[in-house]
């Protein structure tokens, strides 16, 4: 059976302390000044929290932003206008543990013409246990993992996320666009996927719950490095580019489904030690949108340190099996599925 590496919160969240007291190579590599006007930028789960942030970070730097939400719209790009300053702000619906509203959404933003210039997937969740949804899938295997999947999908298949390798609407003169995957570094140590029980709804508890998260954290980022390989012949010059963050510590509600008593130590410990979710949008900001990224694919920092993802991340065949299994799970559960990639 798949495991993470923690299974324990509070090791977890001392493990993450550490992580702020060393020294952030690239932070004097993003300055205010460092403006996106003209660009279109999608942050998933941008209602609260560190895509919150993310969102007033790209708007204040002249984009418009697209904030892909279930709860919270309109009050929450409300918010976003106000803090930013800027009125290029929209909220559209997505609930990623429903597959009909990643169709809905990305038709959506077809019939309204939209390209992405950045797409940031930031929503996630921290389940304490198994959680069936409408589909009979997991929620965390969905929103931390699949339905990244399928949007991606839908996104690169519609053009939405311009490209010369399946929709073919990329001009020459196009920078690639740039996807985002906002993971964690406890994914480092998880185990191998386990291809057998993949998106296989089973019941479990609070341990195996929290060990999930940094285990669905790898399987997200073989993720990354499969669809940039498939999307890019010549990884040097990106037809997309795919890159990952982890935040570091943030000061959020992440643990808002955890058990009273452990989400009350696990709130203290947050918000004495933990960064503020605007001082952790920084280094997501520059992943995004800094010329340091240009040509790269398939890269990862934490924080603003570049760092090598977990090895088994980069084994070719754990992301082909990855694949493979998104998509037949992909089929099972959805009629629309539609594959290109
Ligand atoms: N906090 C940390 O220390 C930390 C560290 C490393 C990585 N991260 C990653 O950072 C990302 C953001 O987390 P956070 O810390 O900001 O936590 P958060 O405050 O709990 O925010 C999570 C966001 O995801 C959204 N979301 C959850 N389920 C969703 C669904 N089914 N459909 C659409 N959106 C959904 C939430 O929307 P609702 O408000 O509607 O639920 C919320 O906007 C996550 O990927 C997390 O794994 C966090």
């Amino acid at each position: 059976m798949a495991h993470g590496r923690f299974d324990n919160p509070v090791v977890a969240s001392m493990t993450g302390i550490l992580d702020i007291f060393r020294k952030q190579k690239l932070s004097e590599r993003l300055t205010d000044n460092d403006r996106i006007d003209g660009k279109t930028c999608l942050v998933t789960g941008a209602n609260t929290g560190l895509g919150f942030a993310i969102a007033v970070d790209l708007a204040k730097r002249g984009a418009k932003v697209i904030m892909a939400c279930r709860s919270q719209i309109p009050e929450a790009g409300e918010k976003v206008k106000k803090i930013s300053g800027s009125d290029n702000v929209v909220m559209k619906y997505l609930d990623l543990s429903k597959i009909d509203t990643i169709h809905s959404f990305v038709a959506d933003l077809k019939n309204e013409n939209i390209t992405l210039d950045f797409t940031v997937l930031n929503a996630g969740v921290a389940l304490p246990k198994a959680k069936k949804t409408a589909s009979g899938l997991d929620e965390i295997f969905l929103v931390n993992y699949l339905s990244n999947f399928i949007l991606l999908n839908l996104l690169l298949n519609n053009g939405i996320i311009p490209n010369s390798t399946i929709s073919k609407n990329k001009k020459l003169e196009d920078k690639p666009s740039r996807v985002i995957f906002i993971s964690s570094d406890s994914h480092q140590k998880s185990s191998f996927i386990d291809h057998d029980e993949f998106g296989r709804y089973f019941e479990y508890g609070l341990k195996k719950g929290m060990n999930n998260y940094s285990y669905y954290k790898l399987v997200l980022n073989t993720l990354a490095v499969e669809i940039s390989k498939r999307m890019n012949k010549d990884t040097a010059n990106p037809d997309v580019s795919f890159n990952v963050i982890c935040p570091g510590p943030v000061n959020t509600n992440i643990v808002r489904d955890a058990p009273w008593l452990i989400r009350m130590l696990l709130k203290g410990i947050f918000s004495i030690f933990f960064q503020s979710p605007e001082k952790a949008a920084k280094a997501v900001s520059y992943i995004t949108i800094s010329n340091d990224f240009e040509g790269k694919t398939a890269a990862y920092m934490h924080m603003f340190n570049p760092k090598e993802m977990d090895y088994k991340i980069y084994i070719p065949e754990e992301g082909i099996k990855l694949w493979e299994h998104s998509v037949e799970v992909w089929k099972r559960v959805d009629e629309n599925a539609v594959l290109n990639i």
